[in-house]
């Protein structure tokens, strides 16, 4: 299938994450420069043209003007909607889209206690999807790598959680997902050999691990990063340089 959009051959990072995580936020700041006064509840996916400089570590503010010095890339960034029944357009782009340079995974860190098991579900989503786009490669090349950066948002407020500590507690509730998903899968009447012999294909990371940790993507050609930021604040910058090291 091939898309009639002019940006077809533009590389492209998507915003994937839960609703109210600040993706259209982040998104209006890149854009116009500052954070938008209001959002409201994205219900399809939009696309804005950005350009970086690869060269250089500028700010998003410098990297913006035209006469930002260095080699300029354009790029495409998708905002997706986080709301459950409107997942399918995230995962979509995840799947097919062709010229993908990275993957933002963003979530609030002020509310992640709370939202802690709807959070980590979707990101199970998420990574499960990129890693059976690898692992069903059948030929013996390597595909290339797919990077994902968790955007721990909203670092403004003082309940947010640290990167250190999302990525802890997002790594113990994707473990117990794993876990309680595979039993699932036994009640199901799947034989334990089927599963022993590797063929449960919703089992995330390193085949049969106790403990699941971010790492463990690396097999799968994956790198995931967790880093903090506040779209409220301006703080994007390392968000930023992610993106245009991935460009
Ligand atoms: P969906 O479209 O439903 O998937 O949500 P979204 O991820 O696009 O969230 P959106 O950008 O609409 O932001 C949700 C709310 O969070 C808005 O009221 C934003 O103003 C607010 N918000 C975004 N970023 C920050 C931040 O860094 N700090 C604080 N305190 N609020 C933020
Ligand atoms: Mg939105």
């Amino acid at each position: 299938v091939t898309q009639s959009t002019p940006y077809t051959s533009l590389p492209s990072v998507v915003l994937v994450g839960p609703p109210g995580a600040g993706k259209t936020a982040l998104l209006t700041l890149l854009e116009r420069g500052d954070a938008a006064i209001s959002t409201h509840t994205s219900q399809v996916p939009q696309s804005i043209e950005l350009t970086v400089s690869v060269d250089q570590h500028l700010s998003f503010r410098e990297a913006v003007k035209d006469d930002a010095p260095g080699e300029h890339k354009k790029f495409l960034l998708v905002d997706t909607p986080g709301h459950g029944k409107l997942r399918n357009f995230a995962m979509d782009s995840l799947v097919a889209r062709e010229g993908l340079k990275g993957i933002v995974f963003m979530l609030d860190a002020a509310t992640l206690d709370e939202n802690l098991a709807a959070t980590a579900n979707y990101l199970y989503e998420v990574l499960l999807a990129l890693q059976k786009r690898v692992s069903s490669v059948k030929t013996s090349k390597t595909p290339s790598a797919i990077n994902v950066l968790i955007a721990a948002n909203k670092s403004d407020l003082f309940t947010a959680l640290p990167a250190t500590l999302v990525k802890s507690n997002l790594e113990a509730e994707l473990g117990r997902i794993r876990k309680s998903r595979s039993k699932g899968l036994l009640a199901s009447g799947v034989g334990i050999d089927d599963v022993d012999n590797g063929e449960n294909d919703d089992w995330l990371g390193e085949y049969g691990s106790e403990k699941f940790t971010f790492g463990q993507m690396q097999e799968f050609n994956l790198e995931v990063d967790i880093v903090g930021g506040s779209v409220t604040e301006g703080k994007v910058d390392k968000w930023w340089h992610w993106v245009s090291e991935r460009l």
